[in-house]
């Protein structure tokens, strides 16, 4: 960086800006944190499930601990239940039930984002993003509050019902946290604080991680503490938010408060003088005004975004049915079924390494174009995925394929930072101008949490069917997104809006072309 740019950037980077920041992501921090704390205790939480609901199947903990019932994931709690239940029904019934209720109380969470993230621009608009962000986080604090207290009622209502309130919230947060950080930073810095968010995930997953270990609070004791902590982040968001200006595009593009908006401009940047800014945003306001506002069902049934609605879509259906959540949300026993010895320990590896290529990702974003990082990433994925299912399926010959396992596993997340995690956050706001913008984004977040939620739902079902050869499917999948996104996502880096569009247009176009010229050759044969 040369020296005036340095000079600029530090002159721009005020208490004030740090703080508004810092604050907002937190509210990513519980994404993370709520995504990865349902991993390490899945076996003290499913041996309590197992106890309040009378159904205790000793012969299923038995054969998994061994690995004999041929399933994929269950849970190995042996030495940890209580005597076995009634009735053989009750036995043989037990391990459906509890699947049942686990995939539940783990993808529940994405059901409450799918449902509140079509509410983030309603909400943001009318209340302001600073008042929004306060509000939705009473959502939080009640959703932590029902899982901390889950061991005085029926648990598993409790959690599960938690994990839906704190879902909403997520959904909710995942919309508004954008909306407020890129509106607060000044452009020269916006590319950087806005890949603040995936890294504020991957801490969010890496303290669950590590305060998932037994000897600290994921044990039978202490995991309602484990899940119900990320109400302190709440809290102490909640707090800080008081201290954080509104948004000065907010106040001045939607309300029309100059006088405001220019105060908060000050304490936002300093010294700097605002009208420079200022400026900026009236351009801003008289474009808003010269666009109109497209609904989501103009998003797709006008022609002229349908190139731009697939891509948008297509790269969240790849970034979550890439698999990545399998990981996040079962790696522990995925570990443990691929014969590693310390599981949790492994699980934390993962995590610490996602946390360090999502770091080397934000210089990398802004050095190779989104696109190619994009293939890239799946590539590697889809590599690393073959040779997970390798090494799982050559485990009982073999002792040393689970080294094969954990490394894939390893190299797996290392891929998806490289492009397919990082890059939906942010691309499709690339994708679309003012006028379309806030409905894409809308159903873009509606289909990431989908997609995550069939994933969270679906993967232990699957896994129980296909065993070793669960990884195969994605290995599947991964090649199918890879070759859509090498024929159709263009490169948006340094692009403007129009530049994009043309790409679209031209696409369109050739493939008119390509249409007519079969149309003729069909003809001519006939
Ligand atoms: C992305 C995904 C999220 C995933 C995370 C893992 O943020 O949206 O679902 O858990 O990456 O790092």
């Amino acid at each position: 960086m040369d020296d005036k740019r340095k000079m600029q950037t530090e002159k721009h980077l005020t208490g004030t800006l740090i703080l508004s920041v810092f604050t907002a992501v937190l509210g990513f921090f519980q994404y993370g944190y709520s995504l990865g704390v349902i991993n390490a205790p899945q076996k003290v939480i499913e041996a309590h499930y197992a106890r309040v609901l009378g159904i205790v199947s000793p012969d299923r903990y038995a054969a998994n601990a061994s690995g004999e019932d041929g399933t994929f994931l269950q849970a190995g709690t042996e030495g940890t239940l209580p005597p076995p239940a009634d009735t053989s029904e009750d036995l043989a019934a037990s391990p459906h039930i509890l699947t049942m209720y686990w995939s539940l109380s783990v993808s529940v969470f994405a059901i409450g984002g799918m449902v509140s993230s079509f509410t983030v621009g309603w909400i943001g608009d009318r209340l302001g993003r600073v008042k929004a962000m306060l509000v939705v986080n009473v959502l939080s604090i009640a959703g932590n509050l029902l899982m901390g207290l889950a061991k005085f009622g029926p648990s598993h209502i409790l959690i599960i019902s938690g994990r839906a309130v704190t879902g909403l919230y997520c959904g909710l947060s995942s919309g508004l946290v954008p909306m407020y950080v890129s509106e607060v930073s000044p452009t020269a810095l916006r590319g950087a604080l806005g890949t603040l968010h995936q890294l504020a995930i991957v801490t969010g997953i890496l303290f669950s991680q590590i305060l998932g270990l037994d000897f600290l609070l994921g044990n039978d004791v202490m995991w309602p503490l484990l899940l119900g902590l990320s109400g302190v982040a709440a809290l102490l968001q909640f707090f800080l938010l008081l201290l954080c200006p509104e948004s000065p595009r907010y106040l001045y593009i939607k309300l029309g408060k100059v006088e405001e908006a220019k105060k908060n401009l000050k304490r936002l940047r300093g010294n700097c003088d605002p009208m420079k800014e200022i400026e900026e945003m009236e351009k801003e306001k008289q474009e808003a005004a010269s666009e109109k506002k497209v609904s989501i069902r103009q998003l797709f049934t006008s022609s002229k975004y349908r190139q731009a609605v697939i891509v948008a879509l297509m790269v969240q259906i790849s970034q979550q049915f890439s698999g990545i959540n399998a990981i996040f949300y079962y790696s522990t026993n995925i570990f443990e079924r691929a014969g590693v010895d310390q599981p949790v320990y492994a699980t934390i590896g993962v995590g610490v390494v996602n946390t360090v290529f999502t770091v080397i990702s934000v210089f990398l974003v802004e050095k190779a174009g989104r696109r190619s990082l994009f293939l890239a990433g799946l590539m590697g994925m889809l590599v690393s995925a073959v040779a997970m299912t390798v090494g799982l399926v050559l485990l009982s010959k073999f002792a040393w394929m689970s080294y094969v396992s954990m490394v894939a596993i390893f190299l797996f997340v290392i891929f998806f930072e490289v492009g397919p995690g990082p890059i939906p956050w942010f691309i499709v706001a690339e994708l679309f101008s003012q006028g379309p913008r806030p409905a894409a984004i809308a159903v873009a977040g509606f289909c990431n949490w989908a997609c995550n939620f069939i994933v969270g739902m679906c993967f232990q079902y699957i896994a129980d069917l296909c065993g070793p050869y669960v990884f195969a499917i994605f290995a599947g999948l991964l090649l199918i997104f890879f070759l859509f996104a090498h024929f159709k996502v263009p490169e948006t880096k340094g692009k403007s809006f129009e530049e994009i569009a043309a790409v679209f247009r031209r696409k369109k176009l050739s493939a008119k072309a390509m249409t007519e010229l079969q149309d003729l050759r069909r003809s001519e044969e006939a």
